[in-house]
């Protein structure tokens, strides 16, 4: 059974057709990039899927449960978790009690207590290297550790399926590589499908995605293994623009 059916699913803003009748499956460990050129759908369809907007029209089934009027926060508790473009991490509360919040509305939900929180808390600490900074301020973080902040919190949560908003937007080449690493031990370590979103990032799409989604006006253009994908001279026309080998860097 797939971790995630989308099934035609569509949604609109008034006229304009963010999302056009797309369908795909995620399945339980794997990790998805969905990629395409600005406008091409992408934000709508990761709010789709956490809903932050419900769909117009199609079906999103979760495991057996069929999600499609959930509100976000119900997909949290089943294991729908996200990380967010922007870290915006409580700045006057500690990494610790930053990364605890996220336990306490998981997939754990009103069985965790504060206590247990920050316990469970100094797990994903110790996982992103930053127990040097556990009791301070987060607001004092450099950009990349707010970063991984924000996605121990989403981690903490217990998702089965993260979804990651631009994970790796300005990070230099190193960073994304050990950002690809990283990612690929959670997924191995901890059994989570990660579906990341990535602009113009090719080298971390080629890194970290097993598959790959390439959005085109709201439409699904290809769904293929990254190789493929990168290769597809549908995807280089609209997409990449030039010969994929120079992308695979
Ligand atoms: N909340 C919204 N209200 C109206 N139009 C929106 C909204 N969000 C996105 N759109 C429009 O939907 C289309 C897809 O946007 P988006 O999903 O953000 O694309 P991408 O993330 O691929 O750049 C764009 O034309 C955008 O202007
Ligand atoms: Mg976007």
């Amino acid at each position: 059974m797939p971790l995630l059916k989308v099934r035609n699913v569509t949604k609109r803003f008034g006229g304009l057709v963010a999302v056009d009748d797309i369908s795909f499956e995620i399945r339980h460990g794997e990790t998805m990039a969905i990629v395409g050129p600005n406008g091409a759908g992408k934000t709508t369809m990761f709010n789709l899927i956490n809903g932050v907007f419900l769909a117009d029209e199609g079906q999103m089934i979760f495991e057996d449960v069929d999600v499609t009027h959930f509100p976000s926060y119900r997909r949290a508790h089943l294991g729908i978790g996200r990380t967010f473009q922007i870290p915006r991490p409580f700045a006057s509360a500690t990494v610790r009690e930053n990364i605890a919040i996220g336990g306490m509305f998981g997939a754990a939900g009103s069985e965790v207590n504060v206590d247990e929180a920050l316990e469970m808390a100094d797990h994903y600490i110790e996982l992103i290297g930053l127990t040097p900074h556990r009791d301070k301020p987060a607001g004092g973080l450099t950009p990349i550790e707010k970063k991984m902040v924000e996605i121990a919190r989403a981690l903490a949560m217990k998702p089965r399926l993260l979804l990651m908003d631009e994970a790796m937007a300005g990070m230099n080449p190193t960073d994304i590589d050990k950002m690809v690493e990283f990612l690929k031990d959670i997924r191995d370590k901890e059994g989570i499908a990660i579906v990341a979103m990535v602009e113009h990032i090719m080298r971390a799409v080629a890194g970290l995605a097993e598959r790959v989604l390439v959005m085109h006006q709201g439409a699904k253009l290809v769904d293929e293994p990254t190789q493929e994908a990168l290769s597809d001279p549908k995807v280089i026309e609209v997409y990449l623009g030039k010969p994929a080998e120079e992308f695979h860097a």
